[in-house]
């Protein structure tokens, strides 16, 4: 096992109801006026941001709303959130929603905290972030794992970048998780937030330092969780349940799943680089490429693919045609559950050559950076990946 450190200061509170605890919770962590952030709506048509505000009367804490969240969400959007938090004197920032909204969320507590400082040089680390605003969140997506971990992502339309800002001053204080607020998902977002979990552990799982069984384990037992649940929520879109273990299993993939070893999330990168062009939804864009990746890079570690077909997906044979078969059963359970697994499927047609380079190099900085540790991805490489999945 490598170094680490393990700090997930995250109050969880888990359960039906939990929502109408917020107030409580707020009220704990100090906070006396709330900027409540959200999304394009689906909070507000369930009643859920109703009872949340509703909650927070009871405590007597005053709130402003601040709605209208897109996914992937944009640095314009926290920039204005930003403006409001400093002029209304907010000391607390509430996320309703999924991922988009919690990173919108601490992106706004670390701006309204930091007055005057540019928050797109905060997400570049070109100014140091020492201070920012709790913040706190009621999920109603299993997916991102945003409600519990170190990180938050945001779009720079100006630039067409996507950039994920890691700092131990994202962590939520609290998140309130409630698997009944998913039951108004369209099976689309299930399927997306399932490909996400899943590939949250698949992306610390294909590294090349394998010397930790715990954590493989923790890994796989989560992987075949998310598969089974997964298939249980498709099917029954109110099946509590499923509904529970894809939730719970969404916030551990960000934080358990890697313990003890490096962290590798090339996938990520390409996708981010197909959500910043073509807004297209996260979880569909890892697996739309995961199968290209897979099948590039599988030869370096054969043996671990073969590991990884064995423990989940309960495939005993030679180790060739076992990590064959892992990497065919993964990609045919991503279309079981809708996901796309090639690039047209994400709904942009088939890609011209020059805009797959510029995607590769947006992957990696300009050709400045290796992805994939089992088998280090130039720029070129990752053009190579991305003409794999071009179909
Ligand atoms: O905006 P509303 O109207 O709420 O609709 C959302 C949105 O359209 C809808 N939705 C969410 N909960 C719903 C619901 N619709 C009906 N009923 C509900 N209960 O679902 C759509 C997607 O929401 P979004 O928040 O974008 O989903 P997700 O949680 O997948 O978040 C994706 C974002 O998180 C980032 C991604 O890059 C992407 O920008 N990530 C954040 C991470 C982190 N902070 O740790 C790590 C991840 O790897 C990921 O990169
Ligand atoms: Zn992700």
């Amino acid at each position: 096992m490598q170094k680490f450190t393990y700090c997930v200061p995250t109050e969880i509170i888990f359960g039906k109801d939990t929502e109408r605890e917020c107030g409580k919770m707020v009220k704990r962590h100090g906070g006396k006026k709330v900027l409540i952030v959200y999304g394009g709506g689906s909070v507000r048509h369930s009643g859920l941001l109703e009872r949340v505000e509703h909650s927070l009367e009871e405590e007597g804490i005053s709130y402003v709303e601040c709605g209208g969240v897109t996914p992937n969400p944009r640095l314009s959007f926290a920039e204005m959130g930003v403006k409001k938090g400093i002029e209304e004197g907010v000391d607390f920032i509430l996320a309703v929603g999924g991922g988009s909204t919690i990173d919108a969320a601490k992106a706004i507590a670390h701006g309204t905290a930091n007055p005057g400082v540019s928050l797109w040089d905060i997400w570049t680390k070109k100014e140091s972030l020492t201070k920012t605003l709790k913040v706190g969140a009621v999920l109603t997506i299993s997916a991102a794992g945003s409600e519990t971990s170190d990180s938050a992502v945001l779009t720079n339309e100006a630039t067409g970048k996507k950039l994920g800002l890691g700092t131990e001053l994202n962590r939520p204080v609290f998140a309130i998780m409630n698997p009944e607020l998913t039951y108004t998902l369209p099976k689309y977002q299930i399927g997306c937030g399932i490909a996400d979990i899943m590939m949250h552990t698949l992306e610390r799982y294909f590294i090349p330092d394998q010397k930790n069984r715990m954590t493989d384990e923790i890994a796989e037992g989560l992987l075949r969780t998310v598969i089974d649940s997964g298939r249980m929520a498709m099917k029954r879109l109110d099946d509590y349940d499923a509904m529970s273990e894809l939730m719970w299993c969404g916030s551990l993939s960000h934080n358990l799943t890697g313990l003890g070893r490096e962290k590798d999330f090339s996938v990520h990168k390409l996708g981010h680089a197909l959500s910043a062009r073509f807004d297209c939804a996260h979880g569909a864009t890892l697996a739309s490429v995961w199968g290209a990746w897979a099948w590039y890079v599988w030869e370096r570690d054969i043996a671990r693919f073969a590991h990884y077909a064995k423990q989940v997906w309960g495939i005993e044979r030679d180790e060739i045609s076992a990590a064959k078969e892992g990497i065919e059963r993964t990609i045919a359970y991503f279309e079981e559950i809708g996901m796309p697994t090639s690039i047209s499927g994400l709904g942009i047609g088939v890609l011209e050559d020059e805009t797959l380079k510029e995607l590769a190099l947006d992957a990696t900085m300009n050709d400045t950076v290796r992805l994939s540790l089992i088998r280090p991805l130039s720029a070129e490489d990752v053009l190579e990946i991305f003409r794999k999945a071009n179909y």
